[in-house]
């Protein structure tokens, strides 16, 4: 019997949690800042939610845990998008909300890749979805919101690789011409790149096994292949991320492993030699129809995740300083058979909002004094049969040194004095 966590996925120990929480309320109180709203989407849906018509994605084809019961085929979230378009669709948000309805989401994706640093098989993402209006200004505006959140956490060396996908127009014109660019080299190119092909031939650019042939290299690049309108849109993208002050690298390569995007897209990938293979924290783009495949009006929208498990460790390797504080405001030692007593005084503290511990099995006085000073608290208070007697306690303050005999009544407000 195997009693380990299952290939691929991490227990978040208690540890590691203020890191956690800290990363997850900067990016709450950057999404905030630009008046996003959360929204909590299962972390199941109907395959078809995901595996949509002529998608030829590996996370959609290679790498989703689907599973059938009696009744239904179900797959767990690969993504966060298409669970919240699919959302904003069924609540017809887009009738309720002010538009852009701007949406953040926050959990974990689950997607069946071979695990290795920075990819994992249960992992946890931040995204944003910006829907229903389409002006080049909003996308970099959604890119600048995934800066931010990089910069607060003091990561320095990144770089922002953008580029167009061009709209539908141009893209269909830059499929006929990579189809019948390949076509001659089928016999050359993978078993993927043949479906590929067939569904998407952008993808065949994406090929991790075909990549290093001559015929990828001079295949048709698609910046020959987009109209003026698309030229144009991609133009001031470029020119509101510059008056925003945000550095960018244009990459003529980048098509992004996902199959709904039009026009913008981006990446944002860690610098560092260390960090090699798995270098992207955040991607996304724009995408001109999800909306509509849902069921709902014809609005575009534009979003992005930010993998949390790369952004923590990168932010931690650039030497990010975190709030590991930990500390309780008081802890509480009895001395005989207090127990009872020590409980009410924990108790009446925490009714005042107080983080308090202490301890119920009357240890020794040194081994109580430890776990105070273990658990970092602020003040110790000391409860012997002689003060419950006397309606008393006695409170130390192991910085100053100061300590002070008080009655009950005046415990909380000592502390909140003192501590303060
Ligand atoms: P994605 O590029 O597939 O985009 O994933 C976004 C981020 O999630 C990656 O940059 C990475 O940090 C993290 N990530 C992805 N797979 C793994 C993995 N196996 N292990 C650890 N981290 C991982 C999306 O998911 C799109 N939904 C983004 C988007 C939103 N586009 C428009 N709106």
């Amino acid at each position: 019997m195997n009693y380990q966590t299952a290939r691929g996925t991490h227990d978040i120990l208690p540890s590691e949690m203020a890191e956690w929480n800290e990363v997850e309320s900067i990016m709450k109180h950057i999404a905030k800042a630009y008046h996003y709203q959360e929204i909590r989407t299962p972390y199941f849906e109907h395959l078809a939610v995901f595996k949509r018509e002529n998608d030829s994605s590996d996370m959609v084809n290679k790498e989703m845990y689907a599973f059938s019961t009696e009744t239904e085929t179900l797959a767990l979230r690969p993504e966060g998008t298409a669970g919240v378009i699919r959302a904003f669709d069924e609540h017809k948000l887009y009738g309720s909300m002010e538009l852009p309805a701007k949406l953040f989401y926050l959990g974990a994706m689950f997607r069946h890749e071979r695990p290795q640093k920075g990819r994992q098989r249960q992992f946890h993402q931040f995204g944003i979805e910006n829907i229903g209006i389409k002006e080049p200004e909003v996308d970099a505006e959604v890119i600048a919101l995934g800066y931010d959140i990089v910069k607060k956490l003091d990561i320095q060396n990144i770089k922002v690789l953008i580029n167009t996908l061009g709209d539908d127009e141009s893209r269909n014109a830059y499929r006929t011409a990579l189809r019948e660019y390949f076509t001659p080299h089928l016999d050359d190119l993978c078993g993927d790149c043949h479906r590929r092909l067939e569904q998407n031939p952008l993808r065949v650019l994406d090929c991790k096994v075909d990549k290093d042939k001559d015929y990828m290299k001079n295949a048709p690049k698609l910046a020959d292949y987009l109209n003026e309108e698309s030229k144009a849109y991609f133009e001031r993208v470029l020119s509101a991320l510059d008056a925003l002050g945000i550095p960018y690298e244009i990459d003529d390569h980048l098509v992004r492993g996902l199959d709904y995007y039009s026009h913008t897209v981006f990446e944002v990938v860690s610098t560092r030699d260390d960090s090699a293979a798995q270098a992207t924290i955040f991607g996304g783009g724009r995408y001109d129809h999800f909306v509509e495949y849902f069921g709902g009006p014809e609005l575009s929208g534009i979003g992005f995740a930010i993998g949390l498990e790369r952004l923590i460790s990168l932010a931690k390797d650039e030497g990010y300083a975190f709030n590991n504080e930990d500390e309780v405001d008081a802890y509480v030692i009895g001395l005989g058979s207090v127990q009872k007593e020590v409980l009410k005084v924990m108790h009446e503290l925490r009714k005042a909002d107080l983080i308090v511990d202490g301890n119920l099995q009357m240890r020794s006085l040194k081994s109580q004094f430890k776990s105070a000073d273990r658990a970092k608290a602020k003040a110790i208070i000391i409860l012997g049969e002689d003060e419950v007697k006397a309606n008393t306690v006695n409170i130390k303050w192991p910085t100053s040194k100061e300590q002070v005999t008080v009655s009950m009544e005046d415990i909380v407000k000592t502390i909140k004095e003192k501590n303060a």
